[in-house]
């Protein structure tokens, strides 16, 4: 069988802001302060790197493994922009479908929950995403916390590996832990299927809608809303819209993107769907105002207007903001556009944290008023 390729992003929603997501060269900083506060804690057992250098280079190897070598991957487990522990999956052997995983906490978010929850989306995206078919996991005979919870999670101890580990001068024994597909979808079966972006596929699921990449069935409806007489048109850009849309070239390249399966990657346009019917209730997208510097902007349509102020605006642009971050580690802001007649964007921005940046005065027309054109602005540190 020819070796699969990782996916270049991997990025595991789980609950909230709570995600794994693929090293980046920019975590080092994180990776180093939360290593230094937990040194004590993690030294016990493992390596932990005691400078920048070297936890830089410990974020370089993981990156070669999982974009040249593609037999392993490392992901960090955020919470917003705090960084909480790792997860990887290692020596990924394709043929034989089993991988080893490996993962720590950082001493501050301990005994929170954290490790379950990153571990359970780590085994799901293995065996789903990835299609393993057994995933291994060593620990330190003497790892009472690690055991627990590879034993609550399903792992079977399968033996005792003698004098495997040298920690300051002393030998310690490991203990195997096996787990196969079966035994997992036994335990814990759909409801722990988890969205992720891989591939060609791309989902977020959030409570009420997914985010997702076009497919066939969403052109009719999608053509549908862009026709000329709905209500969105009076408030997205309506100054461009003095004559008919231009319709067509937005609908033939999400054909074309679908025919050819090309979607580009990280996304820049998807759909947003209902989340018990899967029909298509908008798009969000986003475009750059400078890919030199990283300067994106991006916006949001729900097309009906029958479920505006329902929350499904703030739960789509909400997930669409946490993946561009995650999708684009060097983007340092994220802005929107938009006039001072859409008080629905307007307040829907400002809840989301974005602050006014520009008010260009009186510029846009709009039924013949004048009315300001405004630009909204959202840096990183600043998205929790
Ligand atoms: C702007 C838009 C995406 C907002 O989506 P939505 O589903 O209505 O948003 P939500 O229901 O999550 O509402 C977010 C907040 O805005 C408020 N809001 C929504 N529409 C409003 C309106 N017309 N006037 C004032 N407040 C409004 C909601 O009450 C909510 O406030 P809260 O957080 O205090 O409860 C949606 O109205 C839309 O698609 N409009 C047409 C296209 C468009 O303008 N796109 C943006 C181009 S820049």
């Amino acid at each position: 069988m020819a070796a699969m390729k990782l996916p270049p992003t991997i990025l595991i929603p789980i609950e909230g802001n709570l995600r794994l997501r693929n090293y980046e060269p920019e975590d080092a900083d994180s990776f180093f302060s939360l290593i230094s506060s937990s040194r004590d804690f993690l030294g016990k057992f493992n390596h932990a790197e005691s400078s920048l250098d070297e936890v830089q280079q410990m974020v370089a190897r993981a990156r070669q493994r999982h974009h040249k070598d593609g037999f392993g991957f490392s992901a960090g487990l955020w919470n917003g922009n705090s960084l909480i522990g790792s997860f990887s999956a290692n020596r990924i052997r394709w043929n034989s479908k089993r991988a080893d995983i490996g993962f720590w906490i950082g001493k501050p978010h301990c005994e929170q929950g954290y490790a379950s929850k990153g571990l359970r989306a780590l085994v799901q995206y293995c065996f789903q995403d990835l299609g393993l078919n057994r995933i291994e996991a060593t620990t330190v005979a003497e790892n009472e916390p690690s055991i627990r919870l590879l034993k609550r999670h399903g792992f079977t101890n399968e033996g005792r590996l003698r004098q495997t580990v040298l920690i300051n001068g002393r030998f310690y024994d490991e203990l195997a832990f096996g787990l196969l597909k079966n035994e997992w979808d036994q335990r814990y079966g759909e409801i722990q299927k988890r969205t992720t972006t891989t591939y060609s596929q791309f989902t977020l699921k959030g409570n009420n809608l997914v985010l997702r990449d076009f497919r066939e069935k969403d052109l009719p409806t999608y053509a549908k809303w862009l026709e000329p007489g709905h209500e969105w048109q009076n408030f997205d850009g309506p100054y461009y819209r003095q004559t008919l849309p231009a319709i067509n070239p937005r609908l033939e390249k999400r054909k074309l993107m679908i025919e050819s399966n090309s979607f580009p990657e990280p996304r820049m346009q998807v759909v947003i769907a209902d989340i018990n019917t899967d029909t298509l209730i908008g798009e969000a997208n986003c475009y750059w105002n400078s890919a030199e510097i990283f300067w994106m902007s991006m916006g949001i349509d729900i097309f009906n207007s029958s479920l505006w102020g329902k929350g499904y605006g703030r739960e789509a642009l909400t997930l669409w903001i946490q993946y561009l971050f995650d999708a684009h580690p060097k983007l340092a802001r994220l802005g929107l556009e938009t006039w001072s007649g859409n008080h629905g964007m307007i307040k829907l921005a400002l809840r989301l944290g974005f602050k006014e940046e520009a008010r260009i005065r009186k510029a846009r027309i709009v039924n013949g008023e004048r009315y300001d054109a405004l630009t909204f602005g959202l840096l990183r540190e600043e998205w929790k």
